[in-house]
C-alpha cells in the first residue's frame, strides 16, 4: 500500500481513536474536450486524472457523520435534522451527498470520514465533484447499496445542483465515476451512452501537459450561470428542447436576434461536433487529430462562448509558441487550467515557456503536471 494511504489510515485513527474499515477514492478529471456541452444535452469527452480525494472510514452508531478534511485542517460534524440545502463550507458536498442518497430512498448510517486530496482547488479540474464522487462512493459500501454507475454520477449531481446550488451538468460527475484507465470518456449527455475510447498518449509519442494558469476564478460561478441561462433562451426562441437539437447551424443563427445568443449557440454546436470528431479520432488511432480540433476549441470559448480571460489565451498561445501541436482552456473557464498536447518529453520545457510569458506579462507562476487518463471512483482497501 502507498504511504500516502498508510498516512490516511493513521490520521484517521488519530482522530476517531479506532481504526479504519476501508479506504475509498475518486479522482479529479480533465475534460480533452466539449465545453459547455453537457448542460445542452451535448457530449464531452473527459478522462480521470491520477489525483484523487481520498476517504479513510468506518460507520459510526449514533446517527451522526463527522467529516475531517486534511486539507481544510477542519472537522465538521451533522446529523440528519442538519440536512438542508444551501449549507455552506466544504463539508456541505459531504452532507449533500448523504442527503442526496436520503431523498433517492436511500437508509445512510453515521460515519466517521477523513478525507484527504490531491486535486488541484479552484482550477477546473473537478475537485469538488471528486469529493461528492468519493463520499458516495464510500457511504454506498458502507451501507451496502446496490446503485449503478451512471445513477451514482446523478445522484452527486444532485448534491451538487439541489444541496450546494450549482447549477452545473453531469460531465464531472460521470468523469469521476465511469472513467477507466488508460481511456477517455465519450459521453452523450442526453442518452448516457458512455463510451470508453482507448487514450494510448505515450504510444503516440504524446503527452498531455495541464497548466494551472492560477487564475482567481472570481466570476465563475455567475458567469455560468449566465451562460447556462442564455443557452435555454435559445432553446426558448428555437422551440426546442436543447441546443443539442440543432441540426442546421446557419438556419437556426438565422432565426436568432441577438448577436450574443448567435455566439453562444455556435459555440455549444460547433463544440459537438468537435468532441464528435475527436472521439472518431481517436477510435481509428489518430490521437495528433486531436491537435486543431483543441485549437478550434478554445477560439471558440475565447470569441463564441467568452469564458476565457487574458492568462488563460496567454497560456494557451504560448503553448503553441512553445511548441504544443494544440491547445485549449478546460474545464468551466473564467480561469483555471490549459491543456497542451506535447511531445513526450516536452511537457517541461513548454511550461517553461508559458512562466516566462507569464512573468513578461506581470502574471505569477503557473503549476504544471502530466496527466495520465486513470481509473473512477472505487475501494482502495
Ligand atoms: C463545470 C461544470 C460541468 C461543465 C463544465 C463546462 O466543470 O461542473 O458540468 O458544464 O464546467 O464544460
Amino acid at each position: 500500500m502507498a504511504s500516502v494511504d498508510d498516512d490516511l489510515l493513521d490520521a484517521f485513527d488519530e482522530r476517531t481513536g479506532r481504526a479504519a474499515v476501508g479506504l475509498w477514492a475518486a479522482p479529479g478529471r480533465v475534460n480533452l474536450i466539449g465545453e459547455h456541452t453537457d448542460y445542452n444535452d451535448g457530449f464531452v469527452m473527459p478522462f480521470a486524472l491520477e489525483q484523487r480525494v481520498r476517504i479513510a472510514a468506518a460507520p459510526r452508531d449514533d446517527g451522526r457523520w463527522q467529516v475531517s478534511s486534511l486539507n481544510q485542517g477542519s472537522t465538521e460534524s451533522f446529523g440528519a435534522d442538519d440536512l438542508r440545502p444551501g449549507m455552506s463550507g466544504w463539508q456541505a458536498y459531504a452532507a449533500g451527498v448523504v442527503w442526496a442518497l436520503e431523498q433517492a430512498g436511500h437508509t445512510i448510517a453515521g460515519a466517521d470520514l477523513v478525507l484527504a486530496s490531491d486535486v488541484p482547488v479552484g482550477a477546473g479540474l473537478s475537485s469538488s465533484a471528486a469529493l461528492e464522487c468519493a463520499v458516495l462512493t464510500t457511504l454506498a459500501d458502507l451501507n451496502s447499496l446496490d446503485i449503478g454507475l451512471l445513477d451514482r454520477a446523478r445522484l452527486a449531481q444532485r448534491c451538487e445542483n439541489e444541496f450546494v446550488g450549482a447549477p452545473t451538468g453531469l460531465m464531472d460527475q460521470a468523469a469521476s465515476i465511469m472513467c477507466t484507465a488508460d481511456h477517455a470518456l465519450f459521453f452523450d449527455c442526453r442518452s448516457y451512452a458512455a463510451d470508453q475510447v482507448a487514450l494510448d498518449l505515450s504510444g503516440a509519442g504524446l503527452e498531455l501537459l495541464v497548466l494551472d494558469t492560477k487564475t482567481p476564478h472570481a466570476l465563475v460561478d455567475s458567469e455560468y450561470a449566465a451562460r447556462r441561462a442564455s443557452c435555454e433562451a435559445a432553446c426558448d426562441v428555437l422551440g426546442l428542447a436543447a441546443l443539442r437539437d440543432i441540426d442546421d447551424l446557419d438556419a437556426a443563427l438565422g432565426r436568432l436576434a441577438d448577436p450574443v445568443m448567435k455566439r453562444r449557440v455556435r459555440h455549444v454546436v460547433t463544440e459537438n461536433d468537435r468532441v464528435r470528431q475527436a472521439a472518431e479520432a481517436l477510435a481509428d488511432g489518430r490521437i495528433r487529430a486531436l491537435a486543431p480540433l483543441l485549437d478550434a476549441s478554445h477560439a471558440s470559448m475565447r470569441d463564441d462562448f467568452e469564458i476565457t480571460v487574458p492568462p488563460v489565451d496567454l497560456a494557451v498561445e504560448s503553448a503553441r509558441a512553445g511548441g504544443a501541436l494544440g491547445a485549449r482552456m478546460t474545464g468551466g473557464g473564467f480561469g483555471g487550467c490549459i491543456i497542451a498536447l506535447v511531445g513526450t518529453g516536452e511537457a517541461s520545457g513548454v511550461a517553461e515557456q508559458i512562466g516566462a510569458a507569464f512573468a513578461r506579462a506581470g502574471y505569477g507562476p503557473p503549476e504544471h503536471f502530466v496527466a495520465r487518463p486513470s481509473a473512477g471512483a472505487g475501494r482502495i482497501s
